[in-house]
C-alpha cells in the first residue's frame, strides 16, 4: 500500500510539473504559487534533488528588486483562473500578483541543504534572495517594529477564508468592485469554496493595491485590510531561525547579528498576539486592535516557531486535547467548538497536510511526542483512506477542494522518505 502511494505521489508531482515549476493542481490553480512551490520542493527532494532546487529557484526568478516574493507567478495566461495577470497588473516580468505568502522557503532550503552534504553552490545562490525577502517583511510588514507580521490580503495568509478574517474583511468597502466572474466554481463545489462576499472583499482589496501601484509602503499604511497574522508571524520567526543557520555558513557576521536581533524582537513581542479569552495565540486586527479570539490550526504554530511560556503551552495543549476529542482527524483548520466551524469549507474546518507537517514538527521538537504522533498518524490515515486531496474533512476524512494536489503528494513523500531531516515523520503511527 505505501509503495503504491509513493508511486502515485511521484506521478502527481510529475503530472503537475510545467517545466521548472509545479502547479498546485491542474485546473483550479494553473500557475506557480509561492508556498506551494516551497513545500513541493520537499517532495521532489525525495527522488530528484536537482528538480527540487529548480522549484525554489524558479520561484525566486520572479522576485521583485525590493526583495518582495509574489504569491503567484503567471508564466502563461490561463483564462481558466480568476484573477489572472490582467487583473493584478503589477507590470512585472514574469507577470506576478502583488501580494506575498507565508515565508516557508528559508526553512525548506535549510532542511534540504542539511539533509545532504552537497548543493552548497545552490544554497549560496539562494541565500541572499531569501535574506532580501525576509528584510522586505521587516521593512514593510512590521509597523510596530516588534517582529509581528502584517497581512494585507486574506490570500497572503494562505488561509484564505479563515473565520479570523471575517470581521476585518467585513469592514472593507466593496461598492466599487468591478464586475468579475469567478472560475473556481466551475471546477469545485461551492460548499467547499469561499463565499461570494469573501470574493467581493478579495477583489476590493486587490483593486486597492492596484490603485496604490503596488507600493507596499502605502498598502501597509492605508490598505483596507491589515491584520497581524499569527500564522505568518510564527512562520517568519521559524524561517528567521533557519535563515540564521544559513547565514552562519553563507552570510556575514553582520547578517547573523541582524537576524538574531529580529528573532529576539519577535520572541519578546509575541505576547501581543496571546489571547486570554481563548487561551491561545490568535491574529489581531491592526486597524481596530481587536484579537480574533479564535483558536485555529495556526495557533499551534507557536511550537514550530519555538515560543510560548510554560503556562501558554499548557493552555494550548488543553485546547489541543479538547479539539482532538471533537474530531476524528487532526488538525482541523478551525475550532470545532466555534460557531463558524464548517468541516468541508476550505480554511474553516478542513485538515491541511502542510499545516499538519509544521505543527507536528514543532510539537515533536518541544518534546510533545504524543501530540505530534497523533497529527502525523492522522495525516497518513487521511491520505491512505482518501488519496491526495487539497484538504480533508476532519470528521469523515473525505477529500475537499482539488484532487491530485501537489503539496499533499509532496508531504506524503516527505513523510514516508525523509528520514533524518528535522521535519521527519519517523515514528508516525
Ligand atoms: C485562490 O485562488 O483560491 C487562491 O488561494 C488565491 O491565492
Amino acid at each position: 500500500m505505501p509503495d503504491a502511494l509513493d508511486e502515485k505521489a511521484i506521478e502527481i508531482l510529475k503530472d503537475n510539473d510545467r517545466g521548472g515549476y509545479t502547479v498546485p493542481t491542474a485546473g483550479l490553480y494553473p500557475y506557480q504559487w509561492n508556498w506551494d512551490s516551497a513545500f513541493v520542493a520537499l517532495g521532489f527532494a525525495t527522488f530528484d534533488r536537482d528538480r527540487a532546487w529548480r522549484e525554489i529557484e524558479t520561484l525566486f526568478d520572479a522576485q521583485w528588486t525590493d526583495g518582495f516574493l509574489p504569491h503567484i507567478v503567471f508564466r502563461v495566461d490561463d483564462p481558466s483562473y480568476f484573477p489572472g495577470p490582467s487583473v493584478w497588473r503589477t507590470g512585472k516580468s514574469p507577470e506576478t500578483s502583488g501580494i506575498t505568502q507565508p515565508p516557508v522557503a528559508a526553512s525548506i532550503t535549510r532542511w534540504m541543504w542539511e539533509s545532504a552534504d552537497h548543493d552548497e553552490a545552490r544554497v549560496a545562490a539562494l541565500y541572499p534572495k531569501l535574506l532580501a525577502w525576509h528584510r522586505w517583511f521587516h521593512r514593510y510588514r512590521d509597523p510596530l517594529n516588534k517582529g509581528l507580521v502584517l497581512c494585507t490580503h486574506p490570500w497572503e495568509s494562505g488561509r484564505d477564508n479563515s473565520p479570523e478574517w471575517d470581521e476585518p474583511a467585513n469592514a472593507v468597502d466593496t461598492t466599487k468592485v468591478e464586475p468579475y466572474q469567478r472560475r473556481d466554481l466551475a471546477l469545485i463545489d461551492h460548499d467547499m469554496r469561499p463565499s461570494t462576499d469573501d470574493y467581493d472583499r478579495y477583489i476590493a482589496i486587490l483593486q486597492s493595491g492596484r490603485d496604490n501601484d503596488w507600493e507596499h509602503a502605502a498598502i501597509a499604511k492605508n490598505g483596507p485590510f491589515r491584520v497581524f497574522d499569527i500564522g505568518m508571524t510564527m512562520i517568519l520567526l521559524r524561517a528567521n531561525r533557519d535563515l540564521l543557520r544559513l547565514a552562519e555558513f553563507f552570510g556575514t557576521s553582520d547578517e547573523c547579528d541582524e537576524l538574531s536581533s529580529r528573532i529576539k524582537l519577535t520572541e519578546e513581542s509575541v505576547d501581543y498576539l496571546w489571547d486570554e479569552e481563548s487561551r491561545a495565540f490568535c491574529s489581531r486586527d491592526a486597524i481596530t486592535g481587536k484579537s480574533s479570539s479564535m483558536v485555529t490550526s495556526a495557533s499551534f504554530l507557536s511550537f514550530y516557531a519555538g515560543v510560548g511560556t510554560p503556562s501558554q503551552k499548557e493552555h494550548l495543549l488543553e485546547n489541543f486535547d479538547r479539539i482532538s476529542k471533537r474530531v476524528r482527524y487532526m488538525l482541523p483548520s478551525h475550532d470545532p467548538d466555534h460557531d463558524k466551524f464548517n468541516s468541508i469549507l476550505y480554511w474553516r474546518g478542513p485538515v491541511w497536510a502542510i499545516v499538519n507537517t509544521m505543527v507536528a514538527l514543532g510539537l515533536a521538537e518541544a518534546g510533545l511526542e504524543k501530540a505530534a504522533a497523533r497529527i502525523y498518524g492522522d495525516t497518513r490515515k487521511l491520505i491512505e483512506k482518501t488519496g491526495f486531496y487539497e484538504a480533508y474533512c476532519p470528521i469523515t476524512g473525505e477529500g475537499t477542494g482539488g484532487a491530485d494536489f501537489s503539496w499533499t503528494a509532496a508531504m506524503w513523500l516527505h513523510l514516508a522518505k525523509a528520514g533524518g531531516q528535522p521535519q521527519s515523520m519517523k515514528g508516525a503511527a
